[in-house]
């Protein structure tokens, strides 16, 4: 179960997972850790002997405002080191180069020249040059660069502007770039981390979904041993996944609570049943909370309110299962273990030492805290995976693709697409568009990429206006409800553009709506960008 493994050191920037999601994609494993971890901490993870390499992020930083660097023994352990952007920057300052600070920011698509045909980008190119200079299509985004580079380093990249835009030092294993390779609009850039993991570190391509399955499985038997877990299973990618390996691993000693708050989409919950009482034949206990729920929202319009409420009662009524499971198995322990789909973004974040001051915009429905409060030991099976591969292992344990596939959907489910207060007639209106626009959304091929709509957007639902507007449908007057209908694209879900669907999909999503949903009589399409909107109107 022990794998090689790179260590990504994160310096701030936007897109250090992407590189962490690079170097899984070449089948290594790979851990981000703050940039500010100490040497004794490298040490320790190198002590295995099964550290390949390290990487230095970017940051959105300049080296001559923060004082951010890599400890010492990244630099004493003989093992290959790759700086980008800022990473570059640091390892420069810090083997005693130069960096020179700048008034203007190169910022985004750019021609780079690779020089001296370094192990790192020998053989990679975009084009070359009548001369015979390979070139690579690179995206860059810094103000500081190089101005002299420490000893023992040769130049390995330049453009105009950034003479120094790459540079190596062979003997020792250390590499740096300007650019960004973990970005797409790098072009040859997946290449060049694959280059740098797998044959500069010469890490084992052992990542691989599914041998992990087999590993995992043994993870959790050994963790959990004979004792009983509990999960909630709400029917959302992370903890299906969760549920389906953790059942894979211990059959019955797992139960799945499966909380219905009335606020899911059209027969959620008998699909969630289906496939997991069904199919897999899991222990699931479906316990209605509907009328709680709905009952407790009376009166209740501002979203804030409205998600706190969902919350509390969410954990109130697990809280209570929990419970009554314990008293039904009187003789045995009940359940010791609470198991939750965390996944690895949520540990990069939670974990990060740099100073996050986001304020907040929404309050996220989730379930921290809960296993103090019941007195259970956490058991997260998913914690090292990003959600790419949570996919991937969902398919391999055999889970539908249209399920493992699905766009998120949010904890507080309807309750932040009914604007204002919630009702259960509005629930059930909405239910009953949502799964229109949805069913249209995957009918709806698009002839250029031969992929649906639904698998062209990130994320698409119907949101409930309380508000009434006059039509006319057949001969009569209408005075009915109105909704609005959201795509969005987005690769990380904190910015985000509204989709361009194809009229005819908008038309005839519409149309069907007013004519099956009696009750709604329009149809509006969301153009609002986030920022400055967000995704979900609540
Ligand atoms: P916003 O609306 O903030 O949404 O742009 C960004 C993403 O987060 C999802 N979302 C939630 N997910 N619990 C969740 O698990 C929540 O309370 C919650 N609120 C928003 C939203 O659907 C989108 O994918």
């Amino acid at each position: 179960m022990q794998h090689d493994k790179i260590l990504i050191l994160d310096f701030g920037s936007q897109v250090t997972q992407l590189i962490a999601r690079r170097v899984r994609e070449a089948h290594v494993y790979c851990e981000v850790h703050p940039c500010d971890v100490t040497s004794d901490w490298v040490r320790e993870f190198a002590a295995d002997g099964r550290l390949k390499g390290v990487i230095l992020s970017g940051s959105h930083a300049s080296v001559y405002e923060v004082d951010d660097r890599a400890p010492d023994a990244v630099f004493e352990l003989g093992i290959p080191v790759l700086g980008i952007c800022y990473g570059m920057q640091t390892m420069a300052q810090q083997l005693g180069g130069k960096v020179e600070g700048s008034n203007s920011r190169e910022f985004g698509y750019a021609e780079v020249r690779a020089h001296g045909h370094t192990k790192l980008l020998e053989g990679i190119e975009d084009f070359s040059t009548p001369q015979g200079h390979g070139m690579l299509k690179v995206w860059m985004s810094h103000g500081d660069k190089v101005t002299q580079m420490p000893e023992g380093f040769k130049i390995m990249a330049s453009t105009p502007s950034c003479p120094i835009a790459g540079m190596a030092d062979e003997a020792r294993r250390y590499y740096a770039v300007q650019f960004h390779p973990e970005v797409t609009h790098t072009v040859q850039g997946a290449a060049m981390l694959n280059r740098f993991v797998r044959d500069i570190c010469g890490a084992s391509p052992d990542w691989i979904m599914g041998d992990y399955i087999e590993e995992a499985v043994a993870r959790i038997r050994e963790q959990v041993g004979n004792e009983e877990v509990i999960l909630g299973l709400s029917g959302g990618v992370d903890s299906s996944v969760a549920a389906a390996l953790i059942h894979r691993a211990i059959g019955d000693q797992l139960t799945c609570v499966f909380v219905d708050h009335g606020l899911l989409r059209l027969n959620e919950g008998d699909m969630v049943m289906d496939m997991f009482e069904g199919k897999l034949h899991a222990k699931v206990v479906r316990v209605d909370a509907s009328d709680l729920f709905l009952g407790e929202l009376v009166g209740v319009s501002e979203p804030e309110q409205k998600r706190k409420i969902i919350g509390r009662l969410f954990v109130d009524v697990f809280k209570a299962e929990a419970s009554k499971l314990k008293a039904a198995n009187a003789g045995s322990q009940g359940a010791s273990f609470l198991a939750q789909g965390t996944i690895y973004p949520d540990v990069i974040e939670s974990g990060g030492a740099k100073s996050k001051k986001a304020v907040t915009i929404k309050s996220h429905h989730n379930v921290g805290g809960l296993p103090e409060q019941l007195g259970l030991k956490l058991l997260e099976p998913l914690r090292d995976l990003f959600k790419d591969e949570v996919r991937e292992l969902g398919v391999a344990l055999g889970l539908p693709r249209e399920m493992v596939y699905r766009h998120p959907f949010p904890g507080p489910g309807l309750g932040v697409r009914i604007l204002g207060e919630v009702k259960k007639e509005y629930a059930d209106l909405l239910r009953r568009a949502d799964a229109i626009f949805i069913e249209e959304l995957r009918n709806w091929i698009d002839e250029a990429t031969g992929k649906s709509w639904y698998d062209l957007t990130s994320q698409a639902f119907t949101v409930f206006l309380p508000v009434k507007s006059v039509g006319v449908m057949g001969d009569g007057r209408t005075y009915d409800y109105v909704v609005a209908l959201r795509a969005v694209q987005t690769s990380d879900f904190m910015t985000a553009d509204w989709a361009e669907l194809p009229y005819g999909l908008l038309k005839k999503t519409s149309g069907r709506i007013i004519n099956e949903v009696r009750g709604i009589n329009r149809v509006t399409y969301d153009v609002s960008s986030k920022p400055p909107a967000t995704i979900e109107w609540e």
